[in-house]
């Protein structure tokens, strides 16, 4: 069974598309999205639109999606967090869009052709801020031996085998901090062997859109261009 697994898209609609026709030419069995569609970029609405265009999809939910449920409501809370994290905390969302990242699930475990599987997005202890970085000293704590073990919110790639367990974080869709590109993995469950690919979109035309955006978080904005400008 093909399963492609991504995650941190983080509002990144070039990027969104780009998976969207990856995902249609390979036809995985199953597409799994390790969370956090708001927050950094200004076009989660576009991003939620896609993934509608997505079968078999799994979203779980990440940090940035609980911070924007708990505050979507309150004003006040959501300026602070536009404040830190850019303009996407204050956009309106339509009853059907909130209720999409409300859909979103905590974690999953699940078996694939005999294989033991884990996803959440940050680490099994710690669900939505849990991180675990490639050089992080000490294991990781899981529940049990799984086959594999998925994380994202590092937004760094991330292959480790502990036990007999592998734990791999697919890197960062929308937003890489590893500088190794925009990425999602494709995992054979048969062979479990996996592939790390890397997203094709015009970063031109989506840090010429950042530059000329009025965030609400001019830090935001600077973070923004100077990850892109990774990428030029
Ligand atoms: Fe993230």
């Amino acid at each position: 069974m093909k399963v492609l697994i991504f995650g941190d898209i983080h509002g990144n609609r070039y990027a969104m598309d780009a998976l969207l026709c990856q995902a249609e030419s390979l036809q995985p069995d199953k597409v799994i999205f390790l969370g956090d569609i708001i927050g950094y970029f200004y076009n989660p609405q576009e991003v939620i639109k896609s993934m509608h265009k997505i079968p078999n999809l799994t979203y779980i939910r990440g940090n940035h999606d609980q911070m924007f449920l708990e505050s979507h409501e309150d004003r006040k809370k959501r300026e602070v967090l536009a404040k830190k994290y850019g303009s996407s905390y204050l956009l309106d969302f339509s009853k059907e869009e909130i209720e999409f990242l409300s859909s979103s699930i905590p974690f999953l475990e699940m078996n694939l052709e005999g294989r033991d599987l884990y996803f959440c997005h940050g680490t099994p202890d710690d669900i939505y801020n849990g991180r675990y970085y490639p050089d992080s000293k000490e294991g990781l704590f899981i529940l049990k031996p799984y086959d594999a073990v998925f994380l994202a919110n590092t937004h760094y790639r991330l292959f480790r085998k502990q036990g007999n367990s592998l734990i791999i974080n697919p890197g960062s869709s929308g937003l890489p901090r590893d500088g190794k590109g925009f990425s999602f993995i494709l995992l054979d469950t048969d062979s479990m062997k996996w592939t790390y690919n890397n997203l094709d979109f015009d970063v031109h035309a989506l840090h010429k859109e950042v530059e000329n955006y009025e965030d609400f978080s001019e830090n935001n904005k600077a973070y923004l261009l100077r990850r892109l400008g990774e990428y030029l």
